[in-house]
């Protein structure tokens, strides 16, 4: 990646601003002054600017947003609709959605700019439990259907690991999986014959939904930090 483009991922300046710094001297890449802002460098070629390791130059966030309904879950949307990003106000990072959920899902998700973390948050390996309150079409849902869910249902691309589900009122169901299937939800239900009215995250591994507002978000704090590290390497 390109210098400039390198210091502005991590947060120094925009990428303009991080050109001039470039050529201004105040730059090391391996310990030696590098003035060519296109200079090729990654994660491994220790850049520093005044002497400051980039490690320490943008601190670790994670926030925790509840995403309304028609807001997408990219960084960038190509139709213009609001991200998720754009939720977020005042905060210099960098911040990426950790996985996705659908425009129409509500609930919530985290940002970051921890891409490690992100990844690992999201990697099928560590089987991170999420859970999603369903409204389903056709009231009260049949305890055999329940346990189709519950124990797998064939989809087109593979059947569903285990999952736990729970009536919590007719027609409303709880449900944890630890996978990341697209729209994985979704189809479960479909697949016994019925179909989302909507759909809500409320659990994201150790974390809650909580009583945060639609739309709002906030920082978590070291603690909470903490936990989600420790989920994302058991
Ligand atoms: N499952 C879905 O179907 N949609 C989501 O947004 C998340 C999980």
């Amino acid at each position: 990646m390109r210098l400039a483009k390198f210091l502005a991922h991590a947060g120094v300046a925009s990428r303009r601003a991080a050109e001039d710094i470039v050529r201004e001297g105040r730059v090391t890449v391996g310990g030696e002054v590098v003035t060519d802002p296109a200079r090729d460098v990654d994660e491994t070629s220790r850049v520093a600017v005044d002497g400051r390791g980039l490690r320490g130059a943008e601190e670790r966030t994670v926030y925790l947003v509840n995403k309304p309904r028609g807001v997408v879950s990219t960084a960038k949307d190509t139709h213009g609709r609001p991200t998720v990003v754009s939720l977020i106000r005042g905060e210099r990072a960098r911040l990426y959605p950790v996985g996705r959920l659908d425009a129409d899902t509500t609930g919530l998700i985290l940002l970051t700019n921890d891409g490690e973390l992100a990844n690992q948050l999201t990697h099928p390996k560590f089987q991170v439990p999420k859970t999603y309150v369903a409204e389903v079409t056709g009231g009260f849902v049949p305890e055999a259907r329940l346990r189709q869910m519950r124990e797998g249902v064939e989809l087109e691309d593979g059947k569903t690991a285990p999952a736990q589900v729970r009536q919590v009122d007719a027609g409303v169901l709880q449900i944890t999986i630890r996978e990341g299937k697209k729209r994985q939800v979704r189809r479960m239900i479909e697949a016994i014959g019925r179909r989302v009215v909507s759909l809500r995250r409320v659990r994201f591994g150790p974390l809650g939904l909580g009583d945060l507002p639609p739309g709002k978000s906030r920082k978590l704090t070291p603690a909470e930090v903490e936990r989600l590290r420790k989920t994302a390497k058991a």
